[in-house]
């Protein structure tokens, strides 16, 4: 067929700047809209996006899967679950791993499965969210908290060393933001204090010494001196809640390491029989034909994953790397932005880590708690949605009842009072990136 030279030119110019073209017409059609929005606004605000902190990042895959779950017949506990939980196992370098509802489900669990209650000592961080907290408290042990280091996230090791009684049993450190703790101080700590243990049963007899349970909800993906988050820590806890980096709406995973003298089947059973009323049948099994007979050893608790959750994680954990990929990339971004501004900022990849990077922590020098809030509503403003992580939690009414008082955690309330959460999801585009940090330069201009 013979072409006319005008179309075989177009073609070629097409073939050769084609691209470049589309991107200069998308970027003129923004800045239209923009002007647009600018003159019906009568010449306010160039620009203004709505940005959410944490939206999910949900595709056709997620969607198949459930669609899937849902035609199969089986919603609740099944095929899917166990299948997300071998591929984390594997994506964690693990022999095995449980799915619950949630990453605080398994932290408690994981403090039942190790006969820890009344009379026993956990001790985890003063930063960080209720839930690495509470669980202690749902298995009637007694907390005891420790002050973050000056100007970090991570507990004080010193001070956890000093906090270290004959009734410790647990340590949980938190992988805040996604970045993990330095596990060979925790390590060192339980090993210099080994002499103090008293164990109070089989499963702490194997271990013989303090054991270190991760609450790593943020931390899924992490690597420390070239391991995975997950094969580091003795138990190490992820949460899949709906503002994670991988999510099921609502969900968690618990992963340990080899402990000699456990049969890890063994291990998962108990996780079962903990997770699902003490019954010796998961609803599974008891509907196989004829195979109705089943007995309840415990009166134990209810918090297992059901089958819709386990398709998305499924589907969630084949996108992971890419979406890790793009977590890296802005808070490269970020952190390129954010240069040569008066403030500290997370050290999210090095020679020998990489965060998930689940969260962007920004803190800005010199400004006091009242300014910070009006920082974040000058965002709210402009459309972006912040965040502070966290508020310490001696300053929660819940553990001021305990007894726990700030003035006695002054690092973790030096990091509170001027911490800015940036929102951090790979539904940002870069245009979004840029907005958001020339939004924030221009809101600490006041200061
Ligand atoms: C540090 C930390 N630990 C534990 C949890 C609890 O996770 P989940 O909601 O899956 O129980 C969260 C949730 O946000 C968290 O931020």
């Amino acid at each position: 067929m013979k072409i006319h030279p005008l179309l075989k030119e177009a073609r070629l110019f097409f073939k050769r700047d084609g691209f470049f073209v589309i991107y200069i017409l998308r970027y003129i059609d923004n800045y239209l809209l923009s002007f647009i929005v600018y003159i019906l606004r009568g010449g306010k605000n160039m620009e203004n996006r709505l940005i959410p902190f944490s939206p999910p990042d949900m595709s056709d895959e997620e969607i198949n899967e459930v669609i899937d779950t849902l035609k199969s017949g089986w919603i609740t506990t099944g095929p899917k679950v166990k299948e997300f939980e071998r591929n984390i196992a594997e994506y964690c370098h693990t022999s095995k791993a449980v799915c619950l509802n949630s990453a605080t489900a398994c932290m408690e669990m994981t403090l039942r499965l190790l006969g820890i209650g009344p009379g026993d000592e956990v001790i985890t961080s003063a930063y960080t969210y209720t839930a690495s907290c509470s669980v202690i408290c749902h298995v009637g042990a007694t907390p005891v908290l420790v002050d973050v280091k000056k100007d970090t996230y991570e507990m004080d090791y010193e001070q956890l060393s000093k906090k270290i009684t004959s009734r410790t049993k647990v340590i949980i450190p938190v992988d805040l933001a996604g970045i993990m703790c330095d596990y060979d101080a925790i390590y060192q700590i339980v090993e210099d204090k080994k002499a103090l243990f008293t164990p109070n049963n089989e499963m702490q007899e194997a271990f013989n010494r303090i054991i270190v349970m991760a609450d790593s909800a943020h931390a899924f993906g992490a690597s420390w001196h070239g391991k995975k988050c997950g094969e580091v820590a003795d138990f190490t806890s992820f949460s899949f809640h709906a503002v994670k980096n991988l999510t099921t709406a609502e969900g968690g995973a618990v992963v340990w390491k080899d402990i000699p003298g456990f049969n890890n089947e063994w291990i998962y059973k108990q996780y079962q029989l903990l997770s699902l009323h003490g019954q010796t049948k998961d609803a599974l099994n008891k509907t196989k034909l004829g195979s109705w007979e089943y007995d309840i050893v415990s009166p134990a608790y209810k918090c297992n994953m059901t089958d819709i959750m386990g398709g998305i994680g499924l589907a969630q954990l084949r996108r992971y790397p890419k979406l890790l990929a793009r977590r890296k990339e802005i808070i490269q971004m970020y952190d390129k932005g954010l240069s040569g501004l008066n403030v500290k900022l997370l050290d999210h990849y090095g020679e020998d880590h990489q965060s998930s990077g689940h969260l962007y922590f920004v803190r800005i020098n010199g400004i006091t708690l009242e300014q910070r809030n009006e920082i974040i509503e000058k965002m709210a403003e402009r459309g972006i949605a912040c965040n502070v992580h966290y508020k310490p939690l001696p300053m929660l009414t819940a553990y001021k009842n305990l007894g726990f008082d700030i003035k006695d955690y002054p690092n973790a309330y030096g990091q509170f009072v001027n911490e800015i959460t940036l929102p951090l999801h790979t539904k940002l585009s870069d245009e979004d990136i840029q907005y958001i940090i020339s939004s924030l330069k221009d809101a600490l201009s006041c200061y």
